[in-house]
C-alpha cells in the first residue's frame, strides 16, 4: 500500500516506517522535526526508493492538502497514519496550548484532507492515557468512558474525538489505536526508560516521581507497530483497538530491574548505580496506574506482543549503550 505516516521522524513513527517497509509497504513521512523528532531516525532508509521524507506540520492545512494530493510520487495514498504529536505529559503541564493545537487542531487539520481527497482509511494513534487511573487489578476495555487527566491525555482524548466523529458524520473509514508505555530503540531521552539509561551512564541522580509506586504496563515497540500495520490490514471503521504487552510494574521495579541490566551490561556494581535513585515531588495530576485489556485485538486482528519483556528490556539497553552518539546531545 501507500502509506502517509506523519510524525515518522519520532520514537514510534521511525519504527513504524521502519516496519511498514519491511512488510512492502511505501511510505511518505510527514514530520516538522521539532525538539523530538529527527532525520537521523530514518537516515539508514535514505537511500530506499519506497521512502520519502517531508518536513512539514501537520496544522498547516497547505502542507497537508499538498502532501495528499501529491501522494507517493503520485500515486494515491491507501491510508494515512497520524503518529505526529506533542507527548511530553510533563511538558504539557507548562504548555498546555501547544499540546491542543498539534493534537486536536493537527488531527483535525489531516482529518478533513485525508476525507475531502477519498483517502481510503485513517488510523489515529491514541494512548492508554485517555481514561485516566485505574485503581485495583482491572483493565481498561473499549467502553471504558474517557477520563484524562492531564493536558497532554486530554488533547489525545480531543483527537480522539474529531477522528470518531469523522466516522459517525461522513462514515468515514476511522479506526484508533490505543497502547500503553511503549519502550525501544530511538525513544528521546526525556522517557522514562532512557532517563534512567542515560542518567546512570553520566552518574546523575534518576528520579522517580512521588513514592515510585505508579504502575505502567509496558510494551516493545516492534508489537505496537506491528498492532497498527494489524490494523491497517483488518481494522474494522469506526473500532478501537488496545495493543499491551501485560508487564505491568511499578516505576522502582522497572528502574532497579534496568539497573540490574546496566550493571551487568557494564560489569559493575548495581549498588553503585541504585545510589543514584532519587524520589522527587509526585508530577501534578499524576495518573497511578494504566492498564489496558487487549483480547479484542487478539480475537479480531490475530494480535499478541511477540517481544519477551527481559529480552526487549536487555535489547534497549544495549541499544543506548551502542548509540550514545545519538543520545547525548539530546541532553542539552
Ligand atoms: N511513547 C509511548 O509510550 C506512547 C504510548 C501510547 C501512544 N503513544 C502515541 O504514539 C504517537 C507517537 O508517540 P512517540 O512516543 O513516538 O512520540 P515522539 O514525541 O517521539 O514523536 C512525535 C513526532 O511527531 C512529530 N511532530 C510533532 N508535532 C508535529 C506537527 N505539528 N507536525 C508534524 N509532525 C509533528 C515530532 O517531530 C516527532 O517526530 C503519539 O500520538 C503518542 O500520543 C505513545
Amino acid at each position: 500500500m501507500n502509506l502517509l505516516i506523519t510524525g515518522g521522524a519520532g520514537f514510534i513513527g521511525s519504527n513504524l516506517v521502519r516496519l511498514a517497509l519491511e512488510r512492502g509497504h511505501r511510505v511518505v513521512t510527514l514530520d516538522a522535526l521539532t525538539y523530538a523528532g529527527s532525520r537521523e531516525n530514518l537516515a539508514d532508509l535514505d537511500a530506499n526508493p519506497n521512502h520519502i521524507f517531508i518536513k512539514g506540520d501537520i496544522r498547516d492545512y497547505s502542507t497537508v492538502e499538498q502532501t495528499i494530493t501529491t501522494g507517493f510520487n503520485g500515486d494515491v495514498f491507501d491510508a494515512v497514519i497520524n503518529s505526529a504529536a506533542e507527548t511530553h505529559v510533563d511538558r504539557s503541564i507548562l504548555n498546555a496550548t501547544l499540546f491542543a493545537d498539534t493534537n486536536v487542531v493537527g488531527t483535525a487539520t489531516l482529518l478533513d484532507s485525508a476525507r475531502r481527497h477519498s483517502i481510503k482509511k485513517f488510523i489515529q494513534i491514541s494512548t492508554d492515557e485517555v481514561y485516566g487511573s485505574i485503581t485495583g487489578s482491572g483493565k481498561f476495555t473499549r467502553q471504558s468512558p474517557y477520563n484524562p487527566s492531564s493536558p497532554y491525555s486530554s488533547s489525545k482524548t480531543g483527537a480522539d474525538l474529531f477522528a470518531l466523529s469523522f466516522y459517525h458524520t461522513y462514515q468515514y473509514d476511522v479506526c484508533i489505536t490505543r497502547c500503553t508505555n511503549n519502550y525501544g530503540q530511538f525513544q528521546f531521552p526525556e522517557k522514562f526508560i532512557p532517563t534512567i539509561i542515560t542518567n546512570a551512564l553520566l552518574g546523575k541522580k534518576i528520579p522517580l516521581y512521588g513514592d515510585g509506586l505508579n504502575i505502567r504496563d509496558w510494551i516493545y515497540v516492534g508489537d505496537h507497530c506491528d498492532g497498527i500495520l494489524s490494523v491497517l490490514e483488518a481494522g474494522q471503521a469506526g473500532s478501537i483497538y488496545h495493543f499491551g504487552g501485560s508487564n505491568e510494574l511499578t516505576n522502582i521495579d522497572l528502574c532497579s530491574k534496568i539497573l540490574q541490566i546496566l550493571a551487568q551490561e557494564l560489569s559493575i556494581d548495581e549498588s553503585q548505580l541504585r545510589s543514584l535513585m532519587t524520589f522527587v515531588e509526585d508530577r501534578p495530576g499524576h495518573d497511578r496506574r494504566y492498564a489496558l485489556d487487549w483480547t479484542d485485538s487478539e480475537r479480531e486482528l490475530g494480535w499478541k506482543p511477540k517481544t519477551r519483556w527481559d529480552s526487549g528490556l536487555v535489547d534497549t539497553v544495549r541499544w543506548y549503550l551502542k548509540n550514545r552518539a545519538w543520545w547525548e546531545p539530546k541532553l542539552k
